[in-house]
């Protein structure tokens, strides 16, 4: 049931924050929109572009400016302020930069909007999520991260043309951290009800393991690929952090693989990576208890690996 009076906050005006602003208006997300940034001539400039093109997006109302005050009233707030990677950086490279920067922006933003649900974008999400926890001392449901479920679009868009079926019947997630120690958990996924290995086309082929690798990979390097050729992704990172929105403020109990910080989930702790979870009005509700393989349980401990070991540079 969409809450009817929903504010949503977007904290950074550049490619990937009106990229989202942008698609929540269209998907009709939220009563009111807001956008924030300290560039006071951009972020005015942006707020005033969405504007012209609201009779053509439904009921939503624009707003936003310079000052944090833009925020008050929010539901959600989701942060895309930072830098973001260059070519050739890795998201982990971003972090000391970007976790500085949260240490300023959150405590302000908590000002304006303390009862707020708080979604990181900002890379790397996962690292910045734990940041932000401790920042805020919010607890766990209330302060997470779009984290996989982008990577987990691409993942399904490939299946679905290798399938020849639609996206919304490929039921495939990528799980673990947003950056290179991602994995599929493949051991769950299906073709409709059938089971990826036990899956054929009308021609008769299946898909290998090798198959299956080699998509991965391919979801792991997606986002180089486009920074490669355009500086940045932003349109399919807007797309995905308005159905998070949608899933939050239509109290939809949505499963999406979103990341929190997890405290002693299949003996994680201090972290926060992906895992599908059940998104509703008051964050994210419930962690869903899965079925892995035993390799997709030491990938999912390595990515944990990997994502504790920024974080013990940063003293997180
Ligand atoms: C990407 C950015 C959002 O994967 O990390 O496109």
């Amino acid at each position: 049931m969409a809450r009817r009076n929903a504010k949503l906050t977007v904290v950074g005006a550049g490619s990937v924050g009106t990229s989202l602003a942008y698609a929540a208006l269209i998907r009709g997300v939220a009563r009111e929109v807001a956008l924030y940034d300290i560039d006071g001539p951009k972020v005015e400039a942006e707020v005033l572009d969405l504007a012209h093109g609201t009779q053509f997006t439904g009921a939503s109302q624009i707003s936003g400016g310079a000052d944090p005050a833009v925020a008050a009233g929010s539901h959600l707030i989701v942060i895309t302020a930072g830098a973001k990677q260059k070519p050739g950086q890795t998201r982990l490279d971003l972090a000391e930069t970007n976790v500085g920067i949260l240490r300023t922006l959150l405590p302000t933003l908590l000002e304006h909007a303390p009862e707020a649900i708080y979604c990181i974008v900002t890379n790397p999400c996962d690292v910045l999520t734990v940041a932000a926890q401790q920042i805020s001392g919010l607890p766990t449901e209330r302060i997470f991260s779009s984290g996989t479920v982008l990577d987990t679009s691409r993942l399904r868009r490939l299946l679905a043309d290798r399938a020849g079926v639609s996206t919304a019947s490929v039921h495939a997630d990528i799980v673990g951290e947003h950056g290179d120690s991602e994995f599929a958990l493949w051991s769950q996924a299906r073709i409709g009800p059938v089971p990826i290995l036990d899956w054929t086309s009308p021609e008769g082929d299946h898909f290998s393991y090798g198959e299956l690798e080699q998509l991965t990979e391919a979801v792991r390097g997606a986002a180089y690929r486009v920074i490669e050729g355009k500086g940045a992704t932003n349109y399919a990172i807007g797309l995905a952090g308005a159905r998070i929105a949608q899933a939050i403020l239509h109290d939809e109990h949505a499963v999406l693989p979103v990341s929190t910080v997890h405290r002693g989930y299949r003996g994680l702790d201090g972290v926060a990576l992906s895992v599908p979870s059940v998104v509703t009005a008051r964050g994210v509700e419930h962690v869903l208890d899965l079925t892995m393989s035993a390799a997709e349980e030491r990938s999912l401990h390595a990515s944990a690996e990997a994502l504790l070991a920024t974080q013990r540079t940063l003293g997180l």
